[in-house]
């Protein structure tokens, strides 16, 4: 099997499992529990942790609240604020091209009486397909507006978004900027600080550490950002996210973040070079594939390729090379059988969106595995048109 669906999951770095492992049977102690050394012991792990990961992004280690993954980090932060009494008011901005984690919690509130403008992106075809202007974002703000949510790079088309310009412009209307950066943290360099943002939520699994740790990073001053809580209870995380602290979830989260930055140029480089020659591989030997999303050496995540394969639905070719595990859409929402909300959001029909596939390269990608991936794409692909024709 030949695993190219890196914007999914990743698989978890064996040092990360060797991190983790002690914290489930030796150290198992509750970082909640002051009188103990097993609690001791955990609370020190967090501790240390929590500094790891902030700084990674920049941020302090007071800022940085563990949550179960991106999507509640998304939920918190934009309930967080919406729900907040002293509010500036009901409006919220975000992006068509945003993930569901995103868009449903906005739904909810639009439902709720909130009201929500979402902004468009450059179309398909353009070589800035995807990308937000930060204009549209300083159109769409009102005095009412409390929220702008805006990803920093896009799970199928790996736009990088100008979150940098995005954030000069809230800052200067006087409203919070929150980040989705879950796809970016760990293959793209990110300070909190440099881009300006007030929230960013960022999730393990995606950077090759484990499932159901994520976090969300919230502003501390300049503007201290204040949310309503979502999940109360025994009142860890300073009483923004109650639970159990998964304490190897943690300690693993913060190993994989070390590795990446460890190894994020070299990492990225490899690639780069190894999605390009990918393209141009399957460019040169298919007639009639393209690229979807944003020109390959503009602002696109290193390892992301999306293509199109125009008359043939990325499902039906995905059949036929069962031993490469790739996307037609976006898998984390394999659940909604619709074409991908991303790509009709680029103005491709529901057709378009369904001839296209999306390939996530990653840290254990090796060339001979996309060579044999090319083959079998080609291979594929050339058996369904000979089937077609015939
Ligand atoms: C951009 C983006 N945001 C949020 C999520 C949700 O993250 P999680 O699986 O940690 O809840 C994903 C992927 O699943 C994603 O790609």
């Amino acid at each position: 099997m030949i695993y190219l669906d890196n914007h999914a999951t990743t698989r978890v770095d064996p040092r990360v499992v060797e991190a983790m492992l002690p914290w489930f049977t030796e150290h198992y102690g509750n970082a909640g529990s002051v009188v103990h050394p097993f609690g001791e012991a955990a609370r020190d792990a967090v501790a240390a942790s929590r500094q790891t990961i902030a700084a990674a992004i920049d941020a302090d280690p007071e800022e940085i609240f563990f949550t179960s993954g991106a999507t509640e980090s998304n939920n918190l932060a934009i309930r967080g604020v919406a729900e907040r009494p002293k509010r500036r008011g009901d409006h919220l901005v975000s992006v068509a091209t945003e993930h569901r984690a995103v868009l449903d919690p906005l739904d909810r509130l639009a439902k709720r009486g909130y009201a929500v403008t979402l902004l468009d992106v450059e179309q398909d075809g353009s070589p800035l397909a995807g990308w937000l202007d930060p204009q549209q974002v300083s159109d769409a703000i009102t005095d009412q507006t409390c929220l702008v949510s805006v990803m920093l790079a896009n799970n199928e088309i790996g736009v990088i978004e100008p979150i940098a310009e995005i954030a000069r412009v809230c800052r200067e209307r006087g409203v919070l900027l929150h980040c989705d950066a879950t796809q970016a943290i760990g293959k793209i360099a990110v300070s909190v600080r440099e881009l300006g943002v007030d929230l960013m939520s960022f999730t393990a699994h995606k950077l090759y550490g484990p499932k159901g740790i994520g976090a969300l990073y919230v502003r501390r001053r300049d503007p201290i950002v204040r949310l309503e809580t979502q999940i109360s209870g025994g009142g860890q995380e300073r009483g923004r996210r109650s639970g159990t602290t998964n304490v190897p979830g943690v300690v693993g989260f913060a190993k994989a973040i070390e590795l990446c930055q460890a190894e994020l140029t070299s990492e990225s480089q490899r690639l780069r070079v190894l999605r390009d020659g990918l393209f141009e591989r399957l460019i040169a030997e298919v007639e009639g594939i393209r690229l979807v999303g944003p020109t390959l050496a503009g602002d696109r995540l290193a390892h992301n390729l999306n293509i199109a394969l125009p008359a043939l639905d990325g499902e039906t070719v995905m059949l036929r090379m069962p031993d490469v595990a790739v996307s037609s859409g976006a898998a984390c929402s394999a659940t909604d059988p619709e074409p991908s909300h991303v790509l009709r959001a680029l103005g491709m029909t529901p057709d378009q969106a369904r001839c296209t596939l999306r390939i996530g390269l990653g840290r254990f990608t090796t060339a001979e595995e996309v060579e044999q991936a090319a083959d079998r794409l080609i291979a594929a692909i050339g058996g369904l048109r000979g089937l077609s024709s015939s």
